[in-house]
């Protein structure tokens, strides 16, 4: 089958992060050059990293030979040298880019320093954006959605590399585009379907292994596009039968192809019902606005409400102004100070298109040159319109507290979105059963996290009473979470966390501590007597009758809840003779 079959690993500054990059065939004529971030961390890039990444491109050679991607400026050594173990970069004919993110296309310069010939495919966001990326001139073709690119046929295998295009924008930047070879049956995606997954297996073999980082992967960065992901599965559905996904980030999907394609179905089906929806503005390529506003909008689902993102740059005007002013909610980014007049342009039709009976809220993009955040909430706020949450102000780089702020306050724009309808849902079960359900009885608890990274540190709590033992050996519990609780970001495979079991003699004042309304970002410890470092999963409460100190395991998602499973490390009770804190209820609609 495969004409190239090399693998190579080049180790790189190992001191400072384990980096290595792997080649090997995929397909016919094909093979992906994987780059692997082993120790990248979640809160590097965005939030949603938590076992490492890659960045794979892809060298297709038919008669004539073409690219899908580059990689991260932080490969550029290792990643070249294993590409011209495979080809004279002169010799590549075309290069395509699925999108203009940094981690993909961060070697596009260097490329065309070796290889100022080189064709680029790409769409025509994408090429706009490249002009400012990597300033120099370059020879390029536009594509949408049905072009063709034939790159012939390989004389020693007889097989004829036929691509056809199709257009993605939003998954997850606007400018994105899909590749699918006919001769190989293989779909490049880029973003979408990947996952943050460092591992040396390339495909899917594991479905169990990696399916919690697919599953959170597209909670962050695909399901603020659900009506983008639907629109372009709908294309894919067109398509021949597709081998393989050959994403960018992650293991490539093959063994499991059928159940990844529907999760992806299902779960935007879900995140569209209904008409209502928050727009999250931000400027790709600009500061941190990208991040940030992803961070807000997956805040947003969590509360399962539905969310838009939406490019100011990039976005048609009827477009915008339609997506606009049919939102609910308008969550709005600083813009640059010195705005071109086609970025003047689009904040004039945004401003025109808000109307009244939304609410609003505005967020620092970081990027340098911002007009003040403090002018911008005045101006809207002088339009009339209600605040979502007060503005999110960035004073440093952003680090993992922001991203938990900005996450906390779209699940408080969420949840003021769906009120009526959590009220109405609760007060729809049947009365009978809502009182039989009112006599489960559970403890009550405190559930703290905190995850330290580099200079920063991100912690949360919450009052639980759904916990249970679930098994002797290894010693197991589990805690059903609230899909839009804070403390739920720090509760992923993997992570750590602690079961403050309250007494039942002092457990008042610290139940009205944590059930207060914390605002977004708040440190949720002030006031309270805690003991650090006694636990490895957070704080453990000085007044808790007992700790358990536990890492998750598995997370099943219910429909409102996940019941988080997880293994119990170590336990200790500080008092023998004292009792659990009991919570008796008499209905089953509430806690
Ligand atoms: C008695 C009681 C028990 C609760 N038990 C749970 C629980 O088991 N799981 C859960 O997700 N929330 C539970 N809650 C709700 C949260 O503790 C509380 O609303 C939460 O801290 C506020 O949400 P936030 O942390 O996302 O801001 C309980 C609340 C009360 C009053």
């Amino acid at each position: 089958m495969a004409a190239i079959n090399s693998s190579a690993t080049v180790p790189n500054s190992p001191e400072i992060s384990r980096l290595s990059v792997q080649c090997e065939a995929i397909a016919t004529d094909t093979c992906t050059i994987r780059s692997l971030d082993w120790d990248r961390s979640r809160f590097d890039i965005e939030f949603g990293l938590r076992n490492g990444t890659t960045y794979n491109s892809f060298l297709i050679q038919g008669a004539k030979k073409a690219l899908i991607d580059t990689s991260h400026i932080k490969f550029q050594k290792s990643w070249f040298d294993v590409l011209k173990h495979q080809i004279n970069p002169t010799k590549i004919d075309y290069l395509i880019v699925s999108h203009t993110e940094p981690d993909h296309s961060g070697l596009i310069s260097d490329l065309l320093n070796l290889n100022p010939k080189i064709k680029i495919i790409a769409s025509k966001v994408a090429i706009q954006f490249l002009a400012n990326q990597v300033h120099r001139p370059f020879e390029s073709i536009a594509i949408k959605t049905g072009d063709k690119l034939d790159l012939g046929t390989n004389p020693l295998s007889g097989v004829q590399h036929h691509l056809e295009f199709i257009s993605a924008p939003n998954l997850h930047w606007p400018d994105t585009i899909f590749s699918y070879d006919h001769g190989t049956e293989t779909l490049y995606t880029c973003d979408a379907f990947g996952l943050h997954y460092c591992s040396n297996d390339v495909f899917d073999n594991n479905h169990n292994a990696i399916a919690p980082d697919f599953r959170f992967y597209y909670e962050c960065l695909m399901g603020p596009n659900a009506r983008s992901v639907l629109q372009a599965l709908k294309r894919i559905d067109k398509l021949p039968p597709i081998k393989t996904i050959a994403v960018g980030h992650g293991p490539l999907l093959r063994y499991h192809l059928d159940l990844w394609i529907n999760d992806y179905r299902k779960w935007s089906n879900d995140r569209s019902k209904g008409e209502r929806y928050a727009a999250v503005c931000y400027l790709s390529q600009y500061g941190f606005c990208d991040r940030l506003s992803q961070a807000i909008a997956h805040g947003i689902g969590k509360a399962n409400a539905q969310v838009q993102l939406i490019d100011l740059r990039a976005t048609d005007a009827q477009e915008l102004s339609s997506l606009i002013n049919e939102a609910q909610a308008v969550v709005v980014p600083t813009w640059p100070s010195k705005s071109n007049s086609e970025l003047q342009n689009s904040i004039g039709i945004l401003l025109a298109a808000l109307n009244q009976k939304q609410l609003i809220a505005v967020y620092d993009a970081f990027g340098g040159n911002d007009e003040p955040i403090d002018a911008l909430a005045n101006q809207l706020r002088s339009l009339g319109q209600k605040e979502a949450f007060s503005p999110l102000r960035v004073k440093q780089t952003p680090d993992s507290n922001t991203f938990q702020e900005f996450e906390e306050a779209g699940t408080d724009l969420g949840q003021l979105l769906n009120k009526k309808e959590s009220i109405a849902t609760m007060k729809s079960m049947d009365n009978e059963l809502d009182k039989a359900l009112g006599r489960i009885t559970g403890g009550l608890y405190v559930v703290t996290a905190s995850q330290k990274k580099e200079h920063s540190k991100r912690s949360s709590a919450m009052i639980a009473s759904w916990v249970s033992q679930a098994s002797f050996n290894p010693p197991g519990l589990t805690v059903a979470v609230a899909k839009d609780r804070a403390i739920e970001a720090l509760m992923q495979v993997g992570d750590q966390f602690v079961i403050n079991v309250l007494n039942e003699n002092n457990y008042q004042p610290l139940l009205r501590h944590f059930l207060k309304r914390f605002p977004p970002g708040a440190d949720r410890f002030s006031g309270i007597n805690i003991l650090e470092n006694v636990a490895k999963g957070g704080p453990v409460l000085a007044d808790a009758l007992a700790f358990l100190d536990c890492r998750v395991e598995k997370r099943l998602e219910g429909p409102d809840h996940w019941i988080i499973y997880a293994i119990v490390e170590q336990g200790n009770v500080a008092n023998a003779e004292a009792n659990t804190a009991v919570h008796f209820r008499k209905v089953g609609n509430h806690y």
